[in-house]
Order: C-alpha cells, then sequence, then structure tokens
C-alpha cells in the first residue's frame, strides 16, 4: 500500500470525521443486529481513533493496519488508556490478514475499502471477513460515492496548515481510481521540508458491494447516509453498510 506516512502525524488533527457520530452508530447496530458482541476487530484502523473509542465502551478490540506509522499514532494513545491492554493492535496488509480466531464484529470505517483498488483483493478481504466471522457476526463499513469521487474530490486540492506544517492534498478522479498526490511543508527552523506522498482509492458501486455481501452470504441489513439512520441520498458522500452472516450458513 502507499501513502500513510507523513499524514499519520497530521492525520488526527486534519481528518475532520465525527468519531462520536461514528461510534454511537456502531454501537446501535452492535447492539439492535449482535449476539452480545465483546470481540471486534477494526480493519484499517488507522491511528485507532474508533477502537479506544469502542475499547472505552467495554469492547475487547484487534485494530489492524498497513501503516506502522498510523498504528504507532494508535498505540500511543492506547498506552496512556486504562484498559489499553485489551486493544491489539497489528500491522498486516490487507486483502490478507490473519487473526488468532473468529469475532463477533469487523468494521472498516473512514474509506478504508476504497484503498483496495484491485475487484480481486476487495473478493479476497470479504472472504476474510466472512472466514473470521462468528455465527450471526456483523460487518459495518462505508465507503465514499460516486458523487463524492466526482463531485467533490476529482480536480479538488484541499490545503490544510497549522504553526509547523503546510500541505495540500490533490485528488483525481477518472470515473474509476481517485488519484490522491499530498505534499507536506514541515518547518524546519526557518526553512520547510517538503514531502510527498501518494494514495490511490477505488470506487465501487453499491451493486458490486452487494453482490460480494451475497457472495459471502452476508444478509444488508442496512445501507445508511454516512453514519446516520437516512437513507442514501443523491449527495452522500459517504455509504455505510451494516451486514450479517447469513443465518443457518454453515460454511
Ligand atoms: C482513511 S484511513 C481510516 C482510518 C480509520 N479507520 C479511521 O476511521 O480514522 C484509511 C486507513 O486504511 C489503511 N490502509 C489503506 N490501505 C491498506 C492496505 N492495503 N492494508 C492495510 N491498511 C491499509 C491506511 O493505512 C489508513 O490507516
Amino acid at each position: 500500500m502507499e501513502g500513510y506516512t507523513t499524514l499519520a502525524a497530521y492525520y488526527d488533527r486534519f481528518v475532520g470525521a465525527d468519531y462520536e457520530q461514528m461510534v454511537e452508530f456502531i454501537c446501535d447496530k452492535l447492539q439492535a443486529y449482535g449476539k452480545d458482541p465483546s470481540l471486534i476487530c477494526d480493519i484499517g484502523c488507522g491511528s485507532g481513533n474508533v477502537t479506544l473509542a469502542l475499547l472505552q465502551k467495554g469492547f475487547d478490540m484487534i485494530g489492524i493496519d498497513g501503516s506502522f506509522e498510523m498504528l504507532n499514532e494508535a498505540l500511543i494513545k492506547r498506552d496512556s488508556m486504562d484498559h489499553g491492554n485489551r486493544a491489539l493492535f497489528l500491522c498486516q496488509q490487507l486483502p490478507e490478514f490473519e487473526l488468532y480466531g473468529t469475532v463477533d464484529a469487523i468494521i472498516s470505517t473512514l474509506d478504508t475499502i476504497n484503498y483496495i483498488t484491485d475487484k480481486k483483493d476487495l473478493d479476497r478481504l470479504f472472504y476474510w471477513y466472512r472466514n473470521y466471522l462468528n455465527p450471526d457476526g456483523l460487518l459495518i463499513f462505508d465507503v465514499n460515492s460516486l458523487y463524492k469521487y466526482q463531485e467533490i474530490l476529482n480536480n479538488n486540492c484541499d490545503v490544510y496548515e497549522d504553526e509547523n506544517v503546510f500541505f495540500c492534498w490533490r485528488s483525481n478522479f477518472d470515473g474509476k481510481i481517485c488519484d490522491h498526490a499530498l505534499s507536506f511543508f514541515e518547518r524546519d527552523g526557518d526553512c520547510y521540508i517538503r514531502t510527498d506522498e501518494e494514495q490511490k482509492q477505488c470506487y465501487y458501486s453499491i451493486e458490486e458491494i452487494k453482490t460480494l455481501l451475497a457472495k459471502y452470504q452476508f444478509d444488508l441489513l442496512e445501507l445508511r447516509d454516512g453514519y446516520t439512520n437516512q437513507d442514501p441520498k443523491e449527495k452522500s458522500e459517504r455509504l455505510t453498510f451494516v451486514a450479517r452472516v447469513r443465518k443457518g450458513n454453515v460454511e
């Protein structure tokens, strides 16, 4: 995977996501559809914001991410928390990932799935999701919408700055792949040091995701506009899927 090296140090400051809302949504769905879930795996956990918020809610957590730098941010936070040792962080490259056993729920937030740019790899990821979920296990994840790629990210340049860093995030979308180019200018005394990193994401339609869910015997329980209980709209930027391992499935 590319990216999430220099970005890691600035991710929490600039991500601009409503983690409280995300975690509340996830907890509501775990309660509504889960069978008393206790162990949750957070795929593409990044700097651990969702993982550690769920830990604080009393769940045992496993966070998986391919970026050492992002995981390092998660570990710093974990190590200052009570019961932090109930969160295990593993550095693994998707789509392959390995757990010690099965879990009650898998979550994946903030378009981590869009970073899987090969359809066969995405299929493989869903295979592992199915493999590592207990019967009645829940799968909750989001993807970026076509609207977001076409109307918000395409040909876009976001600029972020504070007293120590200036960085710009440029994005281009070709209808399927979105290329992100990030340039960081970090203050070093009287100079700024430039670092560049690239990321690639792939747009997946609702139908593509539904096909994979069906292939790996998940029932789709809810499809939402982000982390709200609203149906997706024309201008939804993020689509959240709540699915459960199909009952009676003996595979
Ligand atoms: C947008 S961040 C989301 C982080 C976190 N889920 C959150 O809600 O803040 C995407 C994360 O996916 C991870 N990621 C992207 N591609 C990956 C891959 N192929 N293998 C493992 N991790 C990957 C990145 O390192 C990054 O931490």
